[in-house]
């Protein structure tokens, strides 16, 4: 939680030149965001515009059950990004791992908020909902999962289900699911509720979706999961620089195979991608500098609700039945055999439009990095200038 609060007479813009943002960066981070939710180049100064004079939001983080794994991947860094910054100084009114206060204290501090803000705040869940025995398998202040959840989001103007335990219930709700534990969705149903899926997910997924809900007043577009399209519209698969690979045959045998070498498609030693719908190959990890397949693992679906009872075994073949029209296997089977010249030549293309994704993704992320070497903040490389930012005026 940020030491040096937003205060309420403050616009976003004007907080985080406190902490050190210049205008430059902050009109970068607000292109580079508008990007991500595909607005149009001729939105973007709207959306620059309408993101600096934020006043301070109210926001809700309950942590129900959950191993923290979600809190870590949004908010820690190993170096500080303007999307960090503004997901720290947003106020987090409640936030049992974040906030300094505890026990009652803490607990008087989230009664404060809602009451303050009833209506307006947003509200953040990560973590499952058990159900089972009264709920009684999660209980915070005395009380349970459930009815912290239920009464937070009464007063909630909207809601982001963030991570796979408060999307479908997560490994909790794995087979047999032994605290029937349930997603935020299964238990609140009269509130708009996002879903930023994954375990974890990417925090930039949810950089974005805030700096939406701030700017235009309500969430993204989704998919019938909740899931925003902006960054779960398109498979693994669709978006991959192993696709080429895929289509030519040429794959991964053994996790030290000379195809493991080559960096070929992880389909046969288990890869999930051609089922899963996730901004992975997109957004990167680690500072965007990588992601499990370039690191040469196969995505295991943590996207996809239930994942951890549809896509087992994790390094078994992909089952037919999942990827629905999409008869996968009989397609590697058929290219594996006599297919492989045409295919490399079909999809060609394909590896190109997404290495040129990938490589305009990773030049305009490190934009993100508040402490890029002098020079490039100089001349604009890193950090931006307002060369190339359309102007407002
Ligand atoms: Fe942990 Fe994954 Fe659940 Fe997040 S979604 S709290 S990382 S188990
Ligand atoms: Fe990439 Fe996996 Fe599809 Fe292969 S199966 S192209 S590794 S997403
Ligand atoms: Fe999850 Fe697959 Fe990305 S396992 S982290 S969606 S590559």
């Amino acid at each position: 939680m940020s030491a040096d609060p937003w205060t309420t007479d403050q616009t976003l813009q004007q907080h985080l030149e406190t902490r050190g943002v210049s205008r430059r960066q902050f009109l970068r981070f607000a292109r580079d965001i508008g990007v991500l939710l595909g607005v149009s180049q001729m939105g973007l100064p709207k959306l620059a515009k309408a993101l600096s004079v934020v006043k301070r939001p109210s926001v809700v983080w309950l942590q129900l059950q959950e191993c923290t794994g979600c809190v870590e991947s949004v908010l820690r860094t190993n170096e500080p990004t303007i999307g960090n910054l503004l997901l720290d100084v947003v106020s987090l009114d409640y936030n049992h791992t974040l906030m300094a206060a505890s026990g009652h204290a803490a607990e008087e501090a989230l009664q404060h908020a809602m009451k303050e803000n009833a209506g307006e705040y947003l509200l953040v869940v990560s973590g499952s909902i058990p159900t089972k025995d009264n709920g009684i398998y999660t209980m915070i202040g005395g009380r349970s999962a459930e009815t912290v959840i239920r009464e937070a989001a009464k007063g909630a103007a909207a809601i982001v289900a963030l991570g796979a335990c408060a999307h479908f219930g997560g490994v909790q709700a794995a087979r047999p699911n032994p605290t029937e534990a349930k997603g935020v969705r299964e238990i609140i149903r009269d509130r708009p509720i996002l879903t930023i899926a994954g375990c974890p997910p990417i925090g930039d997924v949810l950089t974005a979706s805030v700096v939406h809900w701030l700017t235009f007043k309500r969430l993204p577009e989704s998919d019938s999961e909740g899931r925003p399209l902006f960054a779960y519209g398109k498979r693994i698969h669709d978006q991959c620089p192993r696709r080429a690979h895929f289509d030519a045959g040429q794959y991964v045998e053994q996790f030290d195979d000379e195809g493991a070498k080559k960096a070929w498609c992880l389909y046969k030693v288990g890869c999930k991608g051609p089922a899963t719908s996730s901004p992975c190959p997109i957004f990167l990890w680690n500072d965007q500098t990588s992601w499990p397949i370039g690191s040469g693992h196969p995505c295991l679906g943590c996207t996809e609700a239930h994942f951890w009872d549809t896509m087992t075994p994790f390094y078994n073949r992909l089952p037919e039945a999942v990827v629905a029209g999409f008869p996968i296997e009989h397609r590697v089977d058929r290219i594996g055999a006599t297919l492989a010249v045409a295919a490399v030549a079909g999809v060609s293309l394909h590896a190109v439009v997404t290495g040129v994704q990938m490589s305009r993704r990773r030049a305009d992320g490190s934009t993100y990095l508040l402490d890029a070497p002098p020079e490039d903040r100089a001349n604009g490389t890193a950090s931006g200038g307002d060369d190339d930012y359309p102007h407002t005026h």
